[in-house]
């Protein structure tokens, strides 16, 4: 069986027909790797949660305790779940619904969105990147660049409105918590998304489906990696899958209803001189039910050099900050060299020390 996208018909279809082996899947995509994650005590569970309306409160006590703990959550685990976000509940199922509509097309349908290189708008693939996995990941995706300039595959029909919708508003709440992290590490408020050009800032939408797998024990959804980018932020339909590294273990999170899980990504950590780290994380699929994840990645302009913050972050006349620990580079670069290679960890970062 070659790689081949739908993988939920072609693959599966396949496997049903043939009978082979008790189900196993091609060995293109076993990964024998522990897929098994810490489940946390939903009593006492230690991801941190950011309520959105304390930290644009008109309070002051209620802000800065907002930001204060955003900036731990984002040193300690580089990940957190945002609740009081304002974006309609509606919507998020609107857009969970939608992207499944698309993967549902017949495949020959597909075609024209297929890409040629890896910065087109508009990407609908499998795995990660087909030409370099070594193991291929049990998913099929869907990525469009949806800002600074809006794209969007013309059906299902409803496609284009309710994006348009989740990704504007997205972006408030990226731009709500990077006003809250750039406070969080001394600097203006508005610092960050100057330094960054965010007003041109590249957003990415990425639909995630991972079909049913028969052997989810040897299969891996998405290998570990961390993101580029500034902020992810990601919604599920109910099923789990989504597993954090957090202090060498790997932890099962799930999202409760109608909040948002964000994730720290590498631009971040080179922007704070790796104060707030990105955060490495993988997703395992199941042998239930199809999972759908959207994930919005939020970074800087394309054009944009990042290097660590040289106001305060990096050593200056006494100030008490250290060396850079990252050298510049230029972001659409940083994602050129991330999606022509095979995902492995944080091998497209690099530190100096
Ligand atoms: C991703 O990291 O891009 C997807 C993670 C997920 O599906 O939960
Ligand atoms: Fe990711």
């Amino acid at each position: 069986i070659t790689c081949v996208k739908k993988l939920s018909e072609s693959l599966i279809n396949n496997l049903n027909n043939n009978n082979n082996n008790n189900n196993k899947i091609p060995s293109t995509y076993a990964y024998h790797t522990e897929t098994t994650g810490l489940d946390l005590d939903p009593l006492h569970n230690p991801i941190p949660t950011i309520d959105l309306s304390l930290l644009t409160s008109s309070n002051p006590d209620h802000k800065s305790k907002a930001v204060q703990q955003l900036g731990k959550a984002c040193q300690e685990w580089g990940f957190f779940m945002v609740v009081n976000h304002g974006i309609p509940e509606d919507l998020m199922r609107a857009v969970i619904e939608v992207s499944h509509e698309f993967f549902n097309l017949a495949e020959e349908e597909k075609p024209e969105f297929e890409p040629n290189n890896v910065l087109d708008p508009i990407r609908y693939g499998t795995s990660f990147n087909t030409a370099k996995d070594k193991v291929f990941c049990w998913r099929d995706f869907l990525k469009l660049f949806v800002h600074p300039h809006f794209h969007c595959p013309h059906k299902p029909q409803a496609f284009r409105e309710v994006l348009v919708e989740y990704c504007e508003r997205s972006r408030e709440v990226v731009r709500k918590l990077l006003k809250g992290i750039s406070q969080s590490l001394g600097l203006e408020e508005c610092e960050m998304e100057k330094a960054l050009e965010l007003d041109s800032g590249l957003q990415i939408f990425v639909a995630n489906l991972y079909p049913v797998c028969p052997n989810p024990d040897i299969a891996m959804g998405i290998a570990p990696h961390s993101d580029h980018g500034l902020l992810t932020l990601l919604i599920q339909n109910e099923v789990g899958g989504l597993q954090i590294q957090h202090d060498g273990e790997w932890i099962n999170v799930s999202a409760p209803p109608n909040s948002i899980l964000v994730n720290t990504a590498d631009h971040l950590e080179i922007y704070s001189n790796g104060k707030y780290k990105s955060v490495v994380h993988r997703a395992v699929v199941n042998n239930e039910k199809t999972r759908i994840s959207i994930a919005i990645a939020n970074g800087p302009s394309a054009d944009t050099i990042v290097g660590p913050a040289a106001s305060k972050l990096v050593e200056k006349e006494g100030n008490g900050a250290g060396p850079a620990n990252y050298v510049p580079m230029k972001y659409k670069e940083y994602i050129l060299s991330q999606q022509s290679n095979q995902l492995n960890g944080k091998d497209s970062l690099k530190r100096l020390q």
